[in-house]
């Protein structure tokens, strides 16, 4: 209910011709299905770089236009969230798609993050586990290597075996209490073998949908 309050309010900013980044999760999914009745019933023309095979599918089935990031930039990216901390750092990555999330969103002019209360923390790390994304060699070694950090091979629920990302590789799940998101972001990444992590510390907007309506944050 609240994803489609934030989904159909992010919906409303986008322009006729906007070139957007398309964020993946279940909140997303309702920002494309409202921008889809958009679309549909005012006429207008959009660009969407997606940020998964999930929403790929989705602009493709709302009539976005799929455009890549060799192509243009986005003006705009549209994204989910599994933590919001007060200075608009995040975690993301519950849906395994922290790579080309993260590229797009980066890359773009404009990030907005579409969440809802339940997202607010105090601190990353409260609730949610920190995901890195490793090239499968490298899993052993990695998780070895953040032992301290109650390292997790995700494992996929339909499929036996590990969680494989759009992009071939593993997921490794961190538990842990995040102090300097900026420092740890880059930390991560600098791990050979890691390619992406779950923290986002790019200036956004956040839009949050609550029972009396989106606030911005
Ligand atoms: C996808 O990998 C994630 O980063 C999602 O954007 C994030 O988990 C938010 O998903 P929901 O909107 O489904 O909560």
């Amino acid at each position: 209910m609240l994803k489609k309050v934030v989904g159909k309010y992010a919906a409303g900013l986008v322009k006729d011709g906007d070139v957007i980044g398309l964020g993946t999760g279940s909140t997303t999914l309702e920002f494309i299905k409202s921008l889809g009745e958009r679309i549909k019933n005012e006429g207008i023309e959009v660009y969407g770089i997606p940020t998964s095979f999930q929403s790929k599918i989705l602009g493709i089935g709302n009539k976005i236009n799929i455009v890549s990031i060799d192509q243009c930039t986005p003006e705009k990216a549209f994204d989910g969230a599994d933590e919001v901390d007060p200075h608009n750092f995040l975690i993301k990555g519950r849906g395994a798609a922290i790579l080309q999330e993260k590229i797009i969103d980066y890359s773009s002019k404009e990030f907005y993050v579409l969440a809802d209360e339940t997202k607010l923390v105090e601190k990353l790390g409260e609730k949610a586990k920190i995901p890195i994304e490793v090239i499968p060699q490298a899993w052993k070694i990695v998780s070895e290597k953040l032992k301290d950090l109650k390292p997790e091979l995700r494992m996929a629920i339909n499929k036996d075996g590990p969680v494989i990302t759009d992009n071939g590789n593993f997921i490794i799940d961190l538990k842990f209490s995040v102090d300097n998101p900026e420092e740890k972001e880059r930390e991560l990444n600098n791990i050979p073998g890691v390619i992406e992590n779950g923290i986002f510390t790019k200036k956004c907007k956040v839009l949050i949908g609550t029972k009396e309506g989106v606030k911005k944050i």
